[in-house]
């Protein structure tokens, strides 16, 4: 694991624009962060639209961010999962046949299709390498957007591939952290780990207290309006499952026991299906026709 204060290239003097796409069949933020000194951008986890009932699978939300980054005349570089999402399906395949960029997600993603192969039964022509991805993320990598150098910092716990992508002054949390109110993700899907959330919290804490923390999810908990923007000094502050000093202990006895009375997300058939291969569907069968499974009694 890094030393925060040294071997990640923190630099909160460069401020990306962010533009916020809020989904709210899934409660899903997608981000289009753009570079201040070009027209160069990343969307960040965005959205494919499905009626599982119906199995029809639409692109309203991905639509009105290819619209967006069109109408401000942006150059899409980068298309960045912050890990292999159980609530929705990614768009990114479809973002990029459109726009172009590439595709990337942690290395651990290989963790998470091992896991996921077997679980749908996958045959061998199922690549469990990442090789649907255009690019892996090791902890501490660094890539550009324009003149932006962005890092991803490994942050498991919620899943094993999850990622925090740090752009400046901008941290991307995935699943690893919630609003204040929210707290914090579950930590019982296969891989997952409430200690060691806790600790890739810690991670994203150790962050400048001034950095912009910008939420996968939120559900606006007690009713509140839905928000997705906060800071480290806000969540170190504020988070009602890590903040004000909660301990390790602590963490994980209240984590696992609400995990223990969780359902299992909506969508998280489809979406581990189509997500594991990078936002692609199924090989199609004869006459074209494409397929989900729907594995009994296995999750
Ligand atoms: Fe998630």
């Amino acid at each position: 694991m890094k030393d925060l204060a040294t071997d990640y290239p923190i630099d909160t003097a460069v401020k990306p624009e962010v533009e916020a796409f809020f989904d709210p069949a899934t409660n899903t933020i997608s981000y289009v962060v753009k570079d201040p000194a070009s027209n160069a951008c990343a969307v960040i986890d965005s959205v494919m639209d499905i009626d599982y009932a119906a199995g029809r699978i639409t692109y309203e939300h991905a639509d009105e961010i290819i619209a967006y980054i069109e109408k401000n005349g942006l150059k899409l570089e980068w298309l960045i999962e912050t890990h292999v999402h159980a609530d929705h399906l990614s768009a990114a395949p479809y973002i990029q046949k459109k726009l172009g960029g590439k595709i990337g997600i942690g290395e651990k993603i290989t963790v998470v299709q091992e896991t996921f192969g077997k679980v749908f039964n996958e045959g061998t022509e199922f690549q469990r390498d990442g090789s649907q991805f255009d690019r892996l993320f090791k902890d501490g990598d660094s890539y550009q957007i324009g003149s932006m150098t962005a890092f991803a910092m490994h942050t498991p716990g919620h899943t094993p591939a999850c990622m925090v992508h740090v752009i400046g002054d901008a941290g991307f949390t995935g699943d690893t952290l919630f609003m204040p109110d929210g707290g914090s993700a579950r930590a019982d899907f296969p891989g997952g780990d409430a200690g060691v959330l806790y600790d890739s919290i810690q991670k994203v804490l150790a962050l400048p207290d001034e950095t912009r923390l910008f939420m996968c999810h939120d559900y606006g908990p007690n009713g509140r309006d839905i928000q997705w923007e906060t800071t480290v000094a806000d969540e170190k502050a504020h988070n009602i499952h890590v903040g004000a000093g909660a301990t390790k202990e602590e963490f994980v006895k209240f984590r696992t026991e609400r995990d223990a009375q969780l359902a299992m997300p909506r969508l998280i058939i489809p979406s581990l299906q189509v997500n594991m291969r990078a936002g692609d569907m199924p090989p199609a069968e004869e006459d074209g026709k494409v397929f989900l499974k729907v594995p009994v009694n296995t999750l």
